[in-house]
């Protein structure tokens, strides 16, 4: 056991620590993190967001794995309920993404089938560095169209409308994005559990208790055997657990 009120509290970190503390490892191929925050009774949002079960230095860990992304990775639903832009480049950041050879924000990737996607909205039409959508073949070509004439990058990663997770991994890491995050949905999430390629989850368990019939982080069918992944590193503040997990 681990005497928990050792941990440390995130908020007096530099954002160039927090970045040391989570940089991604070193791997050939691409790593895939989950960043999400969770109620204690494991709600992933409230009144359908996740803002009111986030803190301050829950949204400062959010922005280093941002600033420590090649591409962040939302489901369509997230996309359209937390009203996505694009990411910023942001000072902080700017000297360690230039020594990476990383653009100077990520990618934003929007998984969707139905691509029911607002293209007029700045997340496509003037993001820093060009929005991909990964879909499926099967999508409707009218709305390909549209996603493209807005200036995204649509990628086929399935058959019939559906999006593989693991064929989405590999796309992306065909184009040169081997720092995978995803913010979601659970929906999402749920898939890359059920296909084993999730590598690593950051998990904010904020101390709320909300009760209701919200989302859990990770939804979908259950795996057949449950994926056993390891505590990495712990932070603490103001009763927030600030927790990193491996796949073991
Ligand atoms: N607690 C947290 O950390 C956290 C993080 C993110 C989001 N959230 C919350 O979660 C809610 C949204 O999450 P959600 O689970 O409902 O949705 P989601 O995973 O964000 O998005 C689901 C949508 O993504 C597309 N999609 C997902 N898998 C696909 C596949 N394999 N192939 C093709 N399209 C696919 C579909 O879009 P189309 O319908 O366009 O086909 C689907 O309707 C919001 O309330 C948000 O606030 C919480």
């Amino acid at each position: 056991m681990t005497d928990l009120t050792a941990a440390e509290a995130p908020g007096e970190w530099s954002l160039d620590d927090l970045a040391d503390a989570y940089a991604y490892p070193r791997t050939d191929g691409p790593w895939l993190r989950a960043n999400m925050v969770s109620t204690l009774d494991g709600a992933a949002q409230h009144d359908g967001r996740s803002q009111p079960i986030s803190c301050e230095s829950d949204m400062r860990i959010f922005g280093t794995l941002r600033g420590l992304a090649d591409v962040v990775i939302a489901g369509a639903e997230t996309v359209r309920q937390e009203g996505y832009r694009p990411a910023r480049a942001r000072d902080a950041f700017a000297a360690r993404r230039a020594a990476a050879g990383q653009t100077p924000a990520p990618a934003v990737a929007v998984v969707s089938g139905s691509l029911d996607l607002d293209f007029s909205l700045p997340l496509f039409v003037s993001p820093l560095v060009p929005t991909l959508v990964l879909t499926g073949a099967g999508a409707p070509p009218d709305r390909i169209a549209t996603a493209r004439k807005a200036g995204a990058e649509v990628v086929i990663a399935g058959e019939g409308s559906r999006v593989d997770p693991a064929r989405a991994v590999a796309e992306l890491a065909d184009r040169g994005h081997r720092r995978l995050l995803t913010e979601g949905g659970p929906r999402l999430l749920g898939q890359f559990v059920a296909r084993d390629v999730l590598d690593e989850l950051c998990l904010t368990v904020a101390p709320l208790l909300t009760a209701g019939d919200a989302q859990r982080i990770a939804g979908g069918p259950a795996v057949e055997v449950p994926k056993r992944f390891a505590l990495d590193a712990l932070l603490e503040e103001d009763g927030f657990l600030f927790s990193r997990y491996r796949r073991s």
